[in-house]
C-alpha cells in the first residue's frame, strides 16, 4: 500500500477508537503512560463520521462530497456495513465494471442484456463515469420489487441505467434506476420509474482488508419503512455475493504476487479510477495531505 494511505489504515482504527471516546472517562485521555497519539479531524455530516487521514491543517470540511439526498426528507436511505478481506482498489474495480450482475448476481440484479450492452466510459478531471443504458427489457427481481414499491406494473418492459462515478479517495456513487419502456428511460417523469443512487465509501484499513460502507438513497416512496427494509435486505445480500468474489480475488493475488490483474476493456472505469489514484498518491508524495472518507455511521 503507498504511503498515501498509510494514514487510512490508522484511521479505520481510529473509527473504533472515536466511537468509543465519548463512552471513555476524561481522566483517560491524558493518562501520561501512553505513547503518544496522533490524532485526526473528524466530521459528522450526512450520517457518517468522516475522518481527515493527512495533514490536519489541512483538513476542510467544505471539500466533503455534497450529499443533497442525505439532507433532503424526500429521499430516504437504508445501507449497511461489511468488513471485507481485499485492497480497496478490487472494491472500485468492481464498481465501476457491472458486467458483473448478470453472473455474480443473477438472482437479484442480474440479466444477460447487460452483458450485451455496450459500456461507456468517460474520465473528467478526478471523475471517472462509467454509463449503461438498457432499453427495453424485462426487469429482474430486484427491481421488479422496486417498481411495485412505486405502485408500478412490474411486468412489463423497462428501460434500465446504470451510471458509475467514481472520485478520490474511494467514493464509488451509482445511478440505477429503471422507467416503463418508451416513457423517457433515465429522464422519464417520476411516475414511471424506479430509481436511486447506490452508495459506496471504501474505508481501507489495511492493503488487503477495508471497512465498506453501501446503501440506497431513494426518492420515491421515501416514508415507506418497509420498502426501505426490503431493499437494504436486498442489497445486503447482494453485495455479501460481492464479498465473496472479492475476498477469492485477494486470496489469489496474495497466492500468485508474481501475477498481474488482466484488465479487459470493459474493466475501463476500474483503471481508469486507478491512474488517477496512481497521481493523486504521487502527487501527495510531494505534499501530503488526502481526503476525507467515512470511519463509522
Ligand atoms: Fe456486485
Amino acid at each position: 500500500m503507498p504511503n498515501h494511505w498509510a494514514g487510512q489504515s490508522a484511521a479505520s482504527r481510529l473509527s473504533s477508537f472515536a466511537v468509543r471516546m465519548g463512552q471513555l472517562p476524561r481522566w483517560r485521555t491524558s493518562v501520561p503512560i501512553f505513547p503518544a497519539i496522533r490524532s485526526f479531524p473528524v466530521v459528522e455530516r450526512y450520517g457518517f463520521v468522516w475522518v481527515w487521514t493527512g495533514d490536519a491543517t489541512r483538513a476542510d470540511p467544505a471539500k466533503l462530497h455534497h450529499l443533497g439526498w442525505a439532507e433532503n426528507p424526500d429521499w430516504a436511505y437504508g445501507g449497511g456495513l461489511y468488513h471485507v478481506n481485499c485492497d480497496y482498489r478490487l472494491m472500485i474495480d468492481n464498481l465501476m465494471d457491472l458486467t458483473h450482475e448478470t453472473y455474480v448476481h443473477a438472482g437479484s440484479i442480474g440479466q444477460k442484456e447487460i452483458d450485451e450492452s455496450p459500456v461507456s466510459t468517460k474520465t473528467e478531471d478526478n471523475t471517472v463515469v462509467t454509463s449503461r443504458f438498457m432499453n427495453n427489457i424485462m426487469p429482474p427481481p430486484f427491481w421488479a420489487m422496486a417498481l411495485r414499491g412505486n405502485h408500478l406494473a412490474d411486468d412489463v418492459p423497462v428501460d434500465r441505467w446504470q451510471i458509475c462515478r467514481f472520485t478520490p479517495p474511494s467514493h464509488v456513487l451509482i445511478e440505477v434506476g429503471v422507467a416503463h419502456a418508451g416513457k423517457g428511460g433515465y429522464d422519464a417523469d417520476p411516475q414511471y420509474k424506479a430509481s436511486s443512487v447506490v452508495v459506496d465509501f471504501i474505508t481501507p484499513e489495511t492493503e488487503t482488508s477495508i471497512w465498506y460502507f453501501w446503501g440506497m438513497a431513494r426518492n420515491f416512496n421515501p416514508r415507506d419503512k418497509a420498502l426501505t427494509a426490503s431493499i437494504r435486505e436486498g442489497q445486503g445480500k447482494i453485495f455479501s455475493e460481492d464479498l465473496a468474489i472479492l475476498e477469492s480475488q485477494q486470496r489469489n493475488l496474495l497466492a500468485r504476487p508474481a501475477r498481474k490483474l488482466l484488465n479487459l476493456n470493459i474493466d475501463a472505469g476500474g483503471v481508469q479510477s486507478r491512474r488517477i489514484l496512481d497521481r493523486i498518491i504521487a502527487e501527495e508524495r510531494q505534499s501530503p495531505t488526502t481526503e476525507a472518507m467515512p470511519v463509522n455511521r
